[in-house]
């Protein structure tokens, strides 16, 4: 069975997101989204255990796509599956590249068996980010072509409290 790894902090999950989602959930036998920490992201909109409430309501509909989260390394994750397994990421734009390429060779590094395969972003989602959701959350903005609508009343709500 091949599986994909998605890791990443979807603080909250966007389309974008969802995009990589669905088409990796058409390449791949089994995707697990896999909700992390990023030690460089302090301040979140949504706890851990409320991203993975949120990430399961929008992949719902994809049978082969299941939601986890694990408090460690992706390479330690990666290792966790017998048959091996690779990480999905999607890359947005070159902005994107240095990071991923760097964080790719690292997990390899960590993990020799360990390959990262990068979806190019759609192109209507690359300038698409959690933070640019977060930013129109504040702003009461219509969140509709940014998340999957499963979601966007949790965000709404959300980011009220916050305000
Ligand atoms: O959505 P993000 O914040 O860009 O995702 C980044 C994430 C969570 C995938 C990355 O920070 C990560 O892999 N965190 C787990 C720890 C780890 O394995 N880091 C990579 C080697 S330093």
């Amino acid at each position: 069975m091949k599986t994909a790894i998605y890791p990443g902090s979807f603080d909250p999950m966007t389309l974008g997101h969802l995009n990589v989602i669905r088409r990796a959930s058409g390449i791949f036998d089994h995707v697990v989204v896999c909700i992390m920490k990023n030690a460089g992201k302090q301040r979140h909109m949504f706890s851990t255990t409320e991203r993975v409430e949120l990430a399961r309501k929008c992949v719902e509909r994809f049978p082969n796509v299941e939601v986890t989260t694990f408090d460690g390394l992706v390479a330690e994750y990666a290792a966790t599956f017998p048959e091996g397994a690779v990480i999905v990421k999607g890359l947005r734009a070159n902005t994107d590249f240095e990071n991923e390429f760097q964080m790719a060779l690292i997990n390899k590094k960590l993990n020799p068996e360990l390959d990262t395969m990068f979806l190019t972003a759609t192109e209507k989602y690359t300038f698409l980010s959690s933070s640019v959701v977060r930013e129109l959350a504040t702003y009461k903005a219509d969140l509709t072509d940014f998340v999957p609508f499963e979601i966007i009343e949790d965000i709404q709500r959300r980011a009220a409290e916050k305000n």
